[in-house]
């Protein structure tokens, strides 16, 4: 591209994002993220760590059954058992890609390897060539290299080149360098580092002082040519490198930034969404390229300004992150080619979603609401990928009664495998009593750790969010409902949660069933 060069973009939010979740995500929600991820047109994608767990092992290997286009990498530590679990979960994968790391800094290696930087070395060689023998692309990370001297740094880096490491990633693991300094130490690397040239130097920071964006930006000027990031930044702690913001600084920074990528950038804003939804981890309204205030205009004169020529104020255009302005009018009496239209419009392609159950859902709002908005037909999509076609569970009916200065009442029946239990219960309030009599149907010991409500949409008229964090028996499950009636997205919400936990259930037993074959 006009002589510039590619800046790989290599996302982690499946991995070092789904790290840092409250509840991890169920196999069927990663599919989904994974989906929309290679969407963007990332050149790879890191979507768990195989050896960790058997769902996360199953997870990788459907993603890399499934996905196609972006290269499909799962992570390692530089020990057997985790690169053998990592080479099978990939091996159906059309391009793969195995990620070993050891950590490299004095700090690390005394207090959590015990290690001196030789053995680390040897360590990491020996799994490097391990990693060789199921795929020819291997990347080996230097943990905590942000604060790792130079010259063990380029010594364990020449050691991992020679042993056939084609990419070398460099992490600021605590956050901690500020961007002249970490440019510095990928310059080091480039010129001190013999076989250098043998690799393609990445890039890994977390943001713990704000600065992952800035560091990334900085170490590709000094020569690193891949990015490792996630949507919307989530990550570890204060989280990691925000996959939107180097597209976009990529993109409208060309001028003094002589780089590309190949990110299709008018699929972020869908991205950013669903990750947000599907993670329970709202963006903030300020958030750069996402945030609900990116593109709003408050003052008079900016507002004045923007009608003049749009460039007064804006440096990129809201269209070009895939946000588009929405002229048609959806009500009850659109037809099943609007929905669909609209839906291409914003995004959606055919597989994404049942277009019967779709349509009935929006009929079905549309009598409630009035108007159908975009944000509530991306939120009917969503719902439609969280439900199961074979769910245990099901909300048969609800009702609810509050009175001032009187305890509430509700009376609900669930489906539960077949037949309708129903059960009435009292609490402080409806969306408590409506909870207790689930509790009285399900007979689980379900502990409620985070309730959310969340209006989706604006004015009176806006659906109501109700996302939830419930554990049983020692895991974490979010549950999320949408409706016009907050008691009854509730309500969805927990059943949400059960239906996790049966599913859950029922994968422990096939795996025990397993076990024992
Ligand atoms: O932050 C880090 O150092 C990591 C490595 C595993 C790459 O996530
Ligand atoms: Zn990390």
């Amino acid at each position: 591209m006009n002589g510039q060069d590619k800046i790989w973009i290599f996302d982690t939010t499946l991995r070092d994002g789904e790290q840092a979740l409250r509840a991890s995500l169920s196999h069927k929600q990663k599919i989904q993220l994974a989906h929309a991820i290679a969407r963007l047109n990332v050149d790879v994608m890191e979507v768990g760590f195989p050896v960790s767990s058997p769902g996360d092992f199953e997870s990788v290997q459907a993603i890399a059954q499934s996905v196609k286009g972006p290269i499909i990498c799962g992570l390692a530590r530089a020990v057997s058992a985790d690169i053998e679990a990592c080479g099978a979960a990939l091996k159906d994968a059309e391009r793969r890609r195995i990620h070993t790391f050891i950590a490299t800094s004095p700090l690390h290696l005394q207090y959590k390897l015990r290690r001196t930087l030789e053995q680390a070395t040897e360590q990491a060689v020996a799994a490097i060539q391990l990693a060789r023998r199921f795929t020819d692309d291997v990347e080996f990370s230097c943990e905590d290299a942000g604060r790792t001297p130079i010259d063990d740094l380029c010594r364990i880096v020449e050691a991992a080149i020679k042993a056939g490491a084609r990419t070398i990633n460099i992490p600021d693991t605590v956050g901690y360098t500020i961007p002249n300094e970490f440019a510095q130490i990928i310059t080091g690397l480039r010129n001190k580092v013999p076989n250098i040239d043998q690799a393609i130097i990445s890039v890994h920071c977390h943001n713990d002082l704000g600065l992952a964006v800035a560091n990334s930006i900085s170490a590709i000027q000094a020569g690193a040519r891949q990015i490792e990031c996630t949507v919307n930044g989530i990550g570890e702690r204060a989280g990691n490198c925000s996959l939107e913001e180097v597209a976009m600084i990529i993109k409208t920074r060309a001028d003094v930034l002589p780089f590309y990528t190949e990110i299709k950038t008018t699929e972020i804003y869908r991205s950013s969404h669903l990750v947000s939804q599907i993670c329970h981890m709202p963006i903030q309204p300020n958030k750069a390229i996402v945030g609900e205030n990116a593109f709003a205009h408050s003052s008079g004169i900016h507002q004045d300004g923007m009608l003049k020529a749009q460039n007064t104020y804006e440096i990129m255009s809201p269209e070009q992150v895939g946000i588009r302005q929405n002229e048609l009018n959806l009500t009850s009496r659109s037809g099943r080619a609007v929905i669909s239209h609209r839906l291409a419009e914003l995004g959606y392609g055919k597989e994404d979603y049942d277009l019967e159950q779709i349509y009935a859902a929006f009929i079905a709002l549309a009598d409630q609401k009035g108007r159908v908005f975009d944000y509530d037909l991306e939120a009917l999509v969503f719902f439609q990928n969280l439900q199961d076609d074979d769910e245990h569970y099901q909300l048969e009916f609800l009702s609810s009664s509050t009175h001032t200065g009187h305890v509430a009442s509700a009376t609900v029946g669930i489906k539960a495998g077949g037949e309708v239990f129903t059960e009435a219960a009292t609490g402080n309030g409806p969306v408590e009593a409506a909870f207790s009599a689930i509790h009285r149907v399900a007979k689980l010991d379900v502990k409620m750790v985070d309730y959310n409500l969340q209006a989706k949409g604006e004015g009176e008229n806006a659906l109501g969010q109700v996302d939830i964090i419930a554990e049983y028996e020692g895991r974490r499950y979010h549950g999320a409902g949408l409706a016009t009636d907050i008691v009854r997205s509730s309500v969805l919400a927990y059943v949400h949660v059960l239906n996790l936990i049966e599913r859950s259930k029922r994968i422990d037993a096939v795996k025990q069933a397993r076990r024992q074959a």
